[in-house]
């Protein structure tokens, strides 16, 4: 897990991702059970983001409020105080019909995993793709290809009652994801399984949230799986405790998916990119580019301003989300310009070579490049 800088922290902070890309807004949720005298609060004062495509662990204690809280983004209990968003939507007064019709972009992995006792795994995975509406004959492929994965593949057409609870709890993996859901919960998903099954169940989610930007909850008490996480959530008593992100990938596609250059790159190409980047941090004053050199390195401004100086002159400023440095690189020219920081800059930089690979991998990247270079003469 990579420390970091309280400057980036600060950053991060202070960065508000728009709603559009957010997949689960929690906005002062507070939750009660019982009624009368034995009414008791056991959420208070939630608030959490999550961006579509991260994977966020929740931790805690027994009885903290993890599970109260999945099941209330769920859909599976009825929000009462407070605003939640899920994947666009308010759950508050949401109707019952609404909340069937969301409920086919979520998948559920529970602890008690519910698998019907008459049916083979096969057949219990198959309910979420024909609850969805998927025919049969396209989806078996899928099924048999995710069984295969977590290692069922000798227990396909096996009933619970012949299953290990391991394998009980791999089928119910592969029954909330096999539909593609955009958003997953999953309550304590690898309690029951061993080192190498909990692995496989890990690069499973790690596939799902990189490739199909699905947006990943994991309660877990398994230190085993924490690095997969870009965000831990902590719950003590009913409240988010910290809310950290971990990665520094997580942290820096953040940050670009909020930047109109990057948002049309894919979430793949996007975190391929924020992979490959640096951070760099410059003191006011300092010349970050200077004109006439050549140049290899481009620059996104994450935190600070610039000035753009040509001959001496100040033609331009820029802030948090411009970028600079990119016309010696497509052009492979001198710099046509000096850039210096007004005060401390935080930066996020491509080398050259990883440059060009993100420009031939994104034609719409090159385009709106090609079109802020444009606006700018
Ligand atoms: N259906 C319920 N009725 C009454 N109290 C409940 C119910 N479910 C959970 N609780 C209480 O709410 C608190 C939070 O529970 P829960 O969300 O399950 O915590 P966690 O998942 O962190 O262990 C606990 O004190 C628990 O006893
Ligand atoms: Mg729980």
């Amino acid at each position: 897990m990579i420390q970091l800088s309280t400057e980036l922290d600060e950053l991060i902070h202070r960065w508000q991702p728009s709603a559009d890309q957010l997949s689960v807004i929690v906005d002062r949720v507070q939750h009660f059970f019982g009624e009368g005298d034995a009414r008791k609060q056991v959420l208070f004062d939630n608030e959490l983001s999550i961006r579509a495509g991260e994977i966020v662990i929740m931790t805690g204690p027994s009885g903290s409020g993890k599970t109260t809280l999945l099941t209330l983004m769920g859909t599976l209990r009825t929000v009462q105080e407070g605003s939640l968003r899920v994947l666009g939507r308010e759950l508050r007064g949401m109707s019952p019909p609404k909340m069937v019709e969301l409920r086919k972009d979520i998948g559920f992995i529970f602890q008690a995993h519910n698998l019907f006792e008459s049916l083979t795994a096969h057949q219990n995975v198959r309910m979420a793709t024909q609850l969805v509406g998927v025919a049969d004959s396209e989806s078996d492929g899928e099924i048999k290809r995710l069984l295969e994965r977590l290692g069922l593949g000798h227990r396909i057409h096996y009933k619970p009652k012949s299953l290990s609870g391991g394998q009980k709890q791999r089928v119910a993996i592969a029954r909330g994801v096999v539909h593609r859901p955009r958003l997953i919960l999953a309550d304590e998903p690898t309690a029951a399984l061993d080192a190498e099954s909990g692995r496989e169940v890990v690069s499973l989610f790690q596939e799902l949230a990189r490739e199909h930007n699905c947006t990943i909850v994991i309660v877990t008490h398994d230190n085993r799986i924490l690095d997969v996480a870009d965000r831990i959530v902590n719950m003590v008593d009913g409240r988010i405790h910290s809310n950290v992100l971990v990665q520094r990938t997580a942290v820096i596609c953040q940050v670009l998916s909020d930047i109109p250059l990057f948002r049309s790159l894919t979430p793949r190409v996007l975190s391929h990119v924020a992979d490959r980047m640096r951070i760099r941090t410059f003191a006011a004053g300092e010349a970050i580019i200077r004109q006439g050199e050549m140049g290899d390195e481009f620059f996104v401004i994450g935190k600070g301003d610039v000035e753009i100086v040509i001959d001496g002159n100040v033609v331009n400023r820029l802030g948090a989300g411009s970028f600079f440095g990119e016309v010696s690189l497509i052009k492979e020219q001198p710099r046509n310009a000096t850039v210096q920081a007004v005060a401390p800059v935080i930066c996020f930089t491509l080398m050259k070579e990883d440059f060009q690979e993100v420009m031939g991998q994104s034609a719409s990247f090159e385009e709106e490049l090609r079109r802020v270079i444009f606006d700018r003469q």
